[in-house]
């Protein structure tokens, strides 16, 4: 691109009006009025010359956390040219870092093209899962809050490209983020290069709910200073060197989260259950008059709780320490109840974004968006007494969880930040609806199928049937709170048959039968087929 086009598309990048034939002076009062908000420094870039800047098995960190924040053009770019190089014959894969999920531009767009080389720590993408399970893409799933310590020691290579989306880039290299930040402090200081994608379609109201900060590493590390959720402890814009910035990619999208569908009985029942269970905490002093921070994963169960909580006269206004929050934290917010919130992003639907940042004065001092290592910290969770509330696939009858593997064998999701959460917890919940599939499968069985949070780490198991407090009761307690409180008509009998054929040892497994459950449904189609008769 010759020298005089790439300064004209960089005027008119910076909202120029180009007219040649202007009066000098006017030009310049455009260009003051626009030189704050807008990008001149940087080359202004297509996403196919975005694209072009990538090569075959670069390591590329992104920033955002799930779709929030996360960038939206560059990576369909690459899917294009991964998909050509293909075609003539050559290989084309990238490794992709992120803060968690993506959106669909990015790992849809990615695995759809087979351009996905290694993949972590956290993906929710349907074609990627695919891609994952037959082994085309190599993904390690991993707690949420170790990547960017792991990429700043080197672990997986250098981190050759990143892309970051922004609201605003001035020329000395500060960058105002988006919904969401996840990696992106981490990756935009370690990368070779750095793509901006500049959306417009983030308000520039967002300035000031961002707190940056990256601790020192071991053996340097001090406390991480956060004393209660909502101490800020970093700055509202990310510093790069701006020598790093190869170009700037113009974009107009939302991130384009969907709003939840409407609560079904399960999802109520389970909601209410984690509801009364938290209410009678409070009500014998387990839990302080004050309440504690809560963290709570993603979906409708989570939408439920948190409903459940707003609705309740017993529960305090409360404050969350969590990765995500979502439209329910915005209407407990507007109501009183929650009185802040510390994330990793804003995963709003577009409608809730749209009321949040036309209301954002009110917003301002109550969101602090923060990167995933600060956001999901075992020291913070633990020092602040985090109630966490996560999402399991199955359990078994002694509480051991599996949040990843579908019987076992296909990956889900992945571990996301229930780990960081879950470990450190001041009360750690997990809770599921009791049956999957209509009730072929029962999500509570002798063993786990695959292992993520173990005993130790599971305070209280909840489903649609009931509650089963694990604190303080050894294996075989367990299994009966469990199998009485949790477990599904259907199953019960079947599980405490299992638990009497048990032989001995303070955890009675009968081995030889304790995946009975999921090889029945591999040969029958329905766990209650179960016989027991068939693995003495
Ligand atoms: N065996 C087999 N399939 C099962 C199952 C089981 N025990 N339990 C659920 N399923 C199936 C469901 O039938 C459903 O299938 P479908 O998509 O074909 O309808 C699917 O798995 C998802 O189940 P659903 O009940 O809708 O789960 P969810 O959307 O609430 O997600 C997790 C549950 C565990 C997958 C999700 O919470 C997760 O990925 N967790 C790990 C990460 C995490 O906890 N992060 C926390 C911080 S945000």
């Amino acid at each position: 691109m010759c020298k005089n086009t790439k300064i004209r598309r960089n005027r008119q990048a910076a909202g120029f009006r180009y007219k040649r034939n202007l009066p000098c002076i006017f030009l310049k009062i455009t260009y003051i009025i626009n030189y704050r908000h807008k990008i001149m420094a940087f080359p202004i870039l297509t996403p196919q010359e975005a694209a072009d800047i990538i090569k075959n098995g670069d390591n590329i960190g992104l920033s955002g956390f799930t779709a929030a924040g996360t960038p939206k053009v560059v990576t369909e770019a690459l899917a294009a040219k991964a998909e050509k190089e293909h075609a003539e014959g050559r290989p084309f894969k990238v490794n992709i870092f992120s803060g968690a999920s993506t959106n669909d531009h990015v790992d849809g767009a990615l695995a759809r093209a087979n351009a996905i080389g290694t993949r972590t720590p956290y993906q929710s993408c349907p074609d990627l899962r695919k891609r994952i399970n037959t082994h085309d893409a190599h993904y390690f799933d991993l707690h949420l809050s170790e990547l960017a310590q792991k990429v700043r020691y080197g672990t997986f290579g250098d981190i050759d490209v990143a892309i970051i989306e922004a609201a605003r880039v001035s020329d000395n290299g500060e960058i105002l983020l988006g919904t969401g930040v996840g990696m992106s402090p981490t990756v935009a200081h370690l990368a070779k290069k750095i793509i901006i994608e500049l959306n417009e379609a983030i308000p520039e109201t967002i300035e000031g709910l961002h707190d940056i900060y990256m601790p020192l590493d071991p053996p340097y590390r001090r406390e991480i200073p956060i004393y209660k959720p909502s101490d800020r402890i970093g700055t509202t814009l990310l510093k790069v060197d701006p020598a790093k910035i190869v170009g700037v990619v113009r974009t107009n999208l939302t991130d384009g989260v969907h709003g939840f569908s409407p609560l079904d009985e399960t999802t109520q029942m389970i909601g209410n259950n984690v509801c009364n269970f938290l209410i009678h905490e409070l009500r014998r002093g387990a839990i302080p008059p004050s309440f504690l921070p809560l963290q709570s994963g993603v979906g409708n169960v989570a939408n439920a709780v948190l409903f459940g909580l707003g609705e309740s006269n017993e529960v305090p206004a409360f404050d969350m320490y969590t990765e995500v929050i979502q439209d329910a934290v915005v209407d407990l917010m507007e109501h009183g109840k929650c009185r802040f919130a510390s994330t990793c992003s804003l995963t709003f639907s577009d409608a809730k974004m749209a009321e949040v940042f036309n209301n954002i004065d009110f917003f301002r001092d109550k969101i602090l968006i923060r990167p995933g290592e600060i956001s999901n910290s075992p020291e913070i969770v633990r020092r602040l007494g985090v109630i966490t509330m996560n999402t399991a696939l199955e359990a078994d009858i002694f509480g051991n969880i599996n949040s990843t593997h579908v019987v076992g064998t296909k990956m889900m999701n992945g571990i996301g930040g229930s780990g960081d959460f879950t470990r450190n917890a001041y009360i750690s919940i997990f809770s599921c609806p009791s049956v999957a599939k209509g009730g072929l499968i029962s999500t509570i069985g002798p063993m786990v199928s695959h292992l993520d949070h173990s005993e130790h780490s599971v305070d209280v198991l909840i489903t649609d049937q009931g509650v089963a407090d694990l604190r303080g009761k050894d294996p075989v307690q367990r299994a009966e709170t469990i199998i009485e409180n949790c477990v599904n008509p259907d199953y019960k009998e079947l599980l405490w048959d299992y638990l009497r054929m048990g032989k001995g040892g303070q955890t009675p497994h009968s081995l030889n039968a304790a995946l009975a459950f999921h090889t029945t449904f591999a040969s029958e189609g329905d766990m209650r087929k179960t016989d027991w008769a068939k693995f003495a």
